[in-house]
């Protein structure tokens, strides 16, 4: 899988917010993630001037409803020119098949992933929604279903790539979400590996998001980062 590994998830409330910590970034070191957060506030415009900064961008929008409706918010995703886009696994396999006819009709085709669970779910939170499997079952079910409809990969956290990386091969791609460099504080991650601990498990792509964001020098904590895992 080529272009940079690291994806900077732009957590912010506002347009101005991710453009400004986007400026001080390099398209040849970092993708950027745009969330619900920062979708819901600055919409498919931001996209678009990412884009123009020359930045390939995740929309991260884990769409989980009908397969009707998945497919045609998917087809809108990649009108906007991202490279990536994802749905819950948890959806099933007919959204997941739906959503991967949507993108394969596209003109430019995103790469399309499943979320399997959350990295800040723990077995409490299985409990709670009345799944009974262990936690890293329950993501290989996920990725397999993801698999089987022929998507290009999976969100899990970094401590299950391995085991997928084993059982999926070297072209589904594991993106992992729930890194933490040493001594870095874990918010609300539960499943958290450093940034050379989760390449080292297989992951393809590390989404970071508050350890560089909310960095005293977000772009000194980046290029720490990129130290770790050899990309400069
Ligand atoms: O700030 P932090 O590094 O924890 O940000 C992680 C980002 O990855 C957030 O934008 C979060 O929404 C996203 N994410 C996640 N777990 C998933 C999928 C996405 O944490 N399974």
């Amino acid at each position: 899988m080529s272009g940079p590994k690291l994806i900077v998830a732009l957590d912010f409330a506002d347009a101005a917010e991710a453009l400004a910590l986007a400026r001080r970034l390099a398209p040849a070191h970092c993708r950027l993630k745009v969330g619900l957060e920062l979708f819901t506030a600055a919409g498919p415009r931001l996209v678009g001037d990412l884009t123009e900064h020359g930045f390939e961008v995740f929309l991260d929008l884990k769409f989980h409803d009908i397969p009707n409706t998945v497919a045609r918010a998917c087809a809108q995703a990649a009108a906007l020119g991202v490279w990536m886009l994802n749905v819950h696994a948890l959806g099933g396999a007919e959204m997941l098949r739906a959503a991967r006819e949507a993108v394969d009709r596209a003109t430019r085709k995103p790469l399309l992933v499943a979320v399997t669970l959350l990295t800040s779910h723990g077995p409490e939170t299985l409990a709670e929604i009345g799944v009974r499997e262990e936690m890293d079952s329950q993501v290989e079910r996920l990725a397999l279903l993801a698999q089987a409809a022929g998507l290009d990969g999976v969100v899990c956290s970094p401590r299950e790539a391995a085991a997928l990386r084993r059982r999926f091969g070297p072209t589904f791609a594991l993106v992992t979400p729930g890194i933490r460099p040493r001594g870095a504080a874990h918010d609300d991650q539960r499943r958290t590996l450093t940034p050379a601990e989760a390449l080292a498990a297989g992951a393809d792509y590390l989404v970071v998001g508050r350890p560089v964001t909310r960095a005293p020098d977000p772009a000194a904590a980046l290029a720490a980062i990129l130290r770790e895992i050899g990309e400069v």
